[in-house]
């Protein structure tokens, strides 16, 4: 029975029922529903949780555009950083550090979150302040800590370069400009979404495509309320919460800086500080270490400090254990990186590097 609580509870007024719901629990609580051919969906957090589309829908000749400046160094003040440095497709769309190095070796105020599946986050950022793709681009490509660029720099580059002015004049009326580079990169980002983890697979109908461990991972996750949070098809990315909803995660970690603010420094409410937008799960085994302040080295100990200071419970390893074999089925097989473009230009830029 996926809700064993909820069913054994109400169970205690009928003997049979008891017998059947709580030993049913018991023996094996990833059992399949009573009824054959009952909808996936129609069990617990498969409510919340969204199966990833196939398709992206993306212009792929835009798209190729984007891969192109999305892998370029140049793009950067000095040559050496593009965006997938910190953003390497290879490591879950992240760097795998808890703070990235930009283009100047300053490090980044917060972990590095994926580029993957980002379009189907509410707001972009851990504390959401841009709305868009496009607009999210606009920060790391001029951002000091990051690629530290100027807009005349960036245009004169890419207008210069005899391969990307021939496509943006071929995808775009007005040519090489701020709008059309943002535009590109977005479009390109907006075909990084990663479908067909095991997890969908199983939303979709297929029972055996996660093991018995993550059905019962999974039921936790539900059960003990982690889908209040984490829902929707990212599994998170639909609001801002605050971290340490039970606990002082703050006072108990130390070092407060501004970034752990959070929402607080977009609106300057006062109940906004220490909120963030809740982060998307899927393929969360591939993007350690976790959390805005990248303190958290494993999925492990990552669940274990969600339990405590988001529901107020100390997680025994048995539970942190199924919970980290569901997580690990939002895991997609890797992209296909059409990078042979991607990285031949990113090559051959090398050598013009300022
Ligand atoms: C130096 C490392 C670094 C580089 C280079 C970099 N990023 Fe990021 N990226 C980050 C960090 C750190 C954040 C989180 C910043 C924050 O939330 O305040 C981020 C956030 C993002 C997000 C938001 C994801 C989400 O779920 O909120 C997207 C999308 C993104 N970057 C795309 C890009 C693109 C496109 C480029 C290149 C133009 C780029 N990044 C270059 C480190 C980097
Ligand atoms: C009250 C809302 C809430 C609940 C409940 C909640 N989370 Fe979270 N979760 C968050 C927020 C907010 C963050 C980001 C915190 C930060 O970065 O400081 C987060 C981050 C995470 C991360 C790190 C992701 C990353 O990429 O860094 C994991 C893993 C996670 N949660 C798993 C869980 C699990 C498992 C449960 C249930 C035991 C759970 N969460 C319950 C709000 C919640």
């Amino acid at each position: 029975m996926l809700k064993r609580y909820p069913l054994c509870q109400i169970t205690i007024v009928a003997f049979t029922i008891v017998l059947l719901g709580c030993d049913d629990s018991r023996s094996d609580r990833s059992s399949p529903p009573p009824q054959p051919n009952r909808p996936i969906s129609s069990l617990g957090a498969a409510e919340t949780i969204y199966p990833m589309p196939l398709a992206h829908g993306q212009d792929e000749d835009i798209a190729l555009l984007g891969e192109q400046l999305f892998f370029d160094r140049n793009l950067s003040s000095n040559g050496s950083t593009s965006c997938a440095s910190c953003h390497d497709l290879n490591r879950g769309g992240t760097d795998q550090l808890a703070r990235s190095p930009g283009a100047t070796g300053q490090l980044s105020s917060v972990n590095t979150p994926t580029v993957f599946n980002a379009r189907f986050n509410f707001k972009q950022f851990w504390d959401g302040r841009a709305d868009s793709l496009e607009e999210q681009a606009l920060g790391p490509l001029t951002n000091p800590k990051e690629m530290n660029n100027t807009w005349s720099d960036i245009l004169a580059y890419v207008s210069s370069n005899t391969e990307y002015a021939t496509q943006f004049n071929a995808q775009f009326d007005a040519g090489v400009t701020k709008e059309t580079v943002l535009t590109a990169l977005a479009v390109y980002q907006r075909t990084l979404i990663t479908p067909n983890s095991p997890f969908d697979q199983f939303l979709n109908g297929d029972e055996d495509a996660i093991t018995d461990q993550a059905k019962q991972g999974f039921e936790l996750f539900d059960d003990l309320g982690c889908s209040s949070c984490h829902q929707g098809v990212n599994v998170g990315g639909n609001m801002f919460q605050r971290i340490g909803v039970m606990g002082d995660y703050f006072a108990d970690r130390g070092n407060v800086t501004e970034a752990d603010f959070g929402l607080y420094n977009v609106t300057g409410i006062e109940s906004d500080r220490y909120r963030f937008k809740v982060p998307s799960l899927r393929n969360v085994a591939d993007t350690s270490p976790y959390f805005h302040d990248g303190s958290a080295p494993t999925l492990p100990e990552a669940v274990t400090i969600m339990a405590r200071y988001q529901l107020g419970i100390e997680l025994p390893q048995s539970d942190v254990d199924l919970l980290v074999s569901f997580l690990e089925t939002l895991s997609a097989p890797p992209l296909e990186v059409r990078s042979t473009q991607a990285s031949a230009s990113n090559q051959a830029h090398q050598g013009e590097a300022r």
